[in-house]
Formats: C-alpha cells, sequence, structure tokens
C-alpha cells in the first residue's frame, strides 16, 4: 500500500500465545467432539447460535492457521484509520446493524438484501485460506461464508455484464478522511467472481466477522493480494465497463486491476518472491496465485500478466 513496508513486524508483537493455545484447544476439543458424533456431521466446531451449523469445505489448506489475536488486530482497513492497530481500536466508527446490500446495474433482478437474508441463502461453509497482503506479510485465515456465485446468480446478470464492482460502506463524519478517494471500491472480472474459491465472507473462527475485518460482508478472493477483498460492502454492481478501483486510481503504476499474486512480478518498490507469514520468523517464498494456480490460472490463459498485473 501507500503507507510503510512492515517487513520487520516480529510475530511476538502480534500473537498472544495464552490466547492462541487457548483457541487451538477449543478447536481441537470442538474436533474431537465431531469426531465422536457429539457435534453434528460436517461441523468443522462448535458454532455460535448467531452463525448456526458451519460446513468444512474441502476447498480449505491444512496448512497451520494464523492466531485468532493476529487475524484481528493487525489489519488494514484505512476507513477505521491507517495503521495496523487502528481498526481493532476504532470499531466504535462503524454501526453494522442494521445493514443491506444493494445488488444492482446489469441484472435482472436488482435487489437489496438484508444481512440476515444473505446468512440463510446457502449453507455456512467454513474456508480455511491463504491470504497475502500486496506489502509482503500473509496469514492462513479460516473465514466462514457463501459462495459469491449464489448472491450473483439469484440477481441473474445480463449477457452484456462482464465485472462486479464491490462498494464499501463510507461515512465521512466517523472515518478516515484524504489517503483513498472513498468510498472504497474494487471490482472482479465476472468469471472471477463467479469461482467457486470467490467467496463472501461473514465469519471468521467460528465466530461473527469482527468489525476491523470487514463486518458485516466483506469479499475474500484468495489468489488475489488482499486489497482485492473488500470489507463492509454496501452495493455489488455489475457492469460492462472495467471498474476503476480505489487503489488504481491511488497509484496507477503500483496497483493494477488485477492483481494476482505473482512472484515473477514486482511491485514497483519492493520484490514480491518472498513473504513472511504472520507467526513465523523465516520468509517463505511466494506462490504463484497464492498456491491456487490448479484452480485459477485457467482464467488467465493467453494474457500476459506483467502488463495486466
Ligand atoms: N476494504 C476496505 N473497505 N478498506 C480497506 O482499507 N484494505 C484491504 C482489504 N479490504 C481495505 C479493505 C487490504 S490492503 C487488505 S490487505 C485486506 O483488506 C486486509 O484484510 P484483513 O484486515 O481482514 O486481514
Amino acid at each position: 500500500m501507500l503507507i510503510r513496508h512492515p517487513d520487520d513486524i516480529l510475530p511476538s508483537e502480534i500473537t498472544t500465545p495464552r490466547l492462541y493455545q487457548e483457541r487451538r484447544r477449543f478447536m481441537s476439543l470442538a474436533g474431537g467432539m465431531a469426531l465422536a458424533g457429539i457435534l453434528p456431521a460436517g461441523t468443522a466446531h462448535a458454532s455460535p447460535a448467531s452463525l448456526g451449523p458451519i460446513l468444512k469445505s474441502p476447498l480449505s489448506t491444512s496448512e497451520g492457521q494464523t492466531s485468532f489475536k493476529a487475524v484481528t488486530t493487525y489489519n488494514n482497513y484505512y476507513e477505521l484509520g491507517t495503521d495496523k492497530e487502528d481498526p481493532a481500536q476504532n470499531t466504535h466508527r462503524l454501526k453494522t446493524s442494521p445493514w443491506t446490500v444493494r445488488v444492482e446495474g446489469l441484472v435482472n433482478k436488482p435487489r437489496t438484501f438484508g444481512i440476515e437474508e444473505i446468512l440463510k441463502l446457502a449453507p455456512l461453509e467454513e474456508r480455511i485460506y491463504r491470504m497475502r497482503c500486496v506489502e509482503g506479510w500473509s496469514m492462513v485465515i479460516p473465514w466462514v461464508g457463501i459462495p459469491l456465485a449464489t448472491l450473483l446468480k439469484l440477481a441473474d446478470p445480463q449477457g452484456s455484464a462482464r465485472f462486479v464492482e464491490f462498494v464499501s460502506h463510507y461515512d465521512k463524519a466517523t472515518m478516515t478522511r484524504g489517503v483513498l478517494d472513498w468510498p472504497y471500491n474494487e471490482a472482479l472480472r465476472l468469471d472471477e467472481a463467479r469461482h467457486p474459491l470467490t467467496l463472501l465472507a461473514v465469519g471468521l473462527y467460528g465466530e461473527l466477522l469482527p468489525i476491523q475485518n470487514g463486518a458485516p460482508l466483506r469479499l475474500v478472493v484468495p489468489w488475489k493480494y488482499g486489497f482485492k477483498s473488500g470489507k463492509s460492502i454496501v452495493a455489488i454492481r455489475l457492469t460492462e465497463k472495467q471498474p476503476v478501483t480505489a487503489w488504481m486510481k491511488a497509484g496507477p503504476s503500483e496497483y493494477g486491476f488485477y492483481s494476482n499474486v505473482n512472484p515473477e512480478v514486482d511491485h514497483p518498490r519492493w520484490s514480491q518472491a518472498t513473504e513472511r507469514r504472520i507467526g513465523e520468523f523465516s520468509k517463505r517464498k511466494t506462490l504463484m496465485f497464492n498456491g491456487y494456480a490448479d484452480q485459477v490460472a485457467s482464467l488467465y490463459s493467453g494474457m500476459d500478466l506483467r502488463r495486466n498485473f
């Protein structure tokens, strides 16, 4: 992003070992209960009443998960502050109830959904995804959500629709002014938006999404840099023309429309060949499409990914 490059953050600065261990204990206890048949089949772990049953997904990675503490206190959510610890401290600036999402533009069935309706559109799934930030750090996060494709299908996109734009909530009275051209917007090509990996997340770690992670509804696109995953979405707009996104406006030479994770295409100010997994000391090699190449590379066949960065 346009601010400091957090290459030198020590895992100990962002992880509370006690909390991490408590969570691991809770998860393994719940996992054991599921195996013993105490929890319903397909339940990943005990889920709070607010989210109901959560199915496991074959699309999850088995890599170690980043601690709940790190996932919820080391955030990029510029509307709530530009330092990593700001969003968790400024959650009072966003009221998430009531909340509606408009699905509009080139669709035959435009509709405004209440967040409660979205929670009931499809069985909730846990998707444990690798997430790679353009700044050079990565996490593994157990999201809870529904495929974006489910919502798009209900809206019945018109034949001319080629892109999907996601607009985040913005309130200038309570949120950051300047920095970006608000509201934050991001966009995908329609086939990327319909891809089975693309998730509308309503929770993480089996709980409702914390505000700093984009409550009540955020996008998750695990093969792209994290900034494509817009938070606190209020509108989903289908368009014929490629939308210009907030980061493209802020730094067109640094943030392209596609923003696929690509170790071979450097950010103009730093290499993208390696990354620091939050909670680990040594760096890892960054994988093409963040390790999701088998599932998504075909979306870009024939494209020059250096030019279409
Ligand atoms: N969405 C909004 N509305 N505002 C933001 O500042 N930051 C993006 C993305 N979505 C951002 C946003 C960036 S740069 C990243 S890396 C991810 O959210 C971070 O998500 P996380 O805090 O849940 O890890």
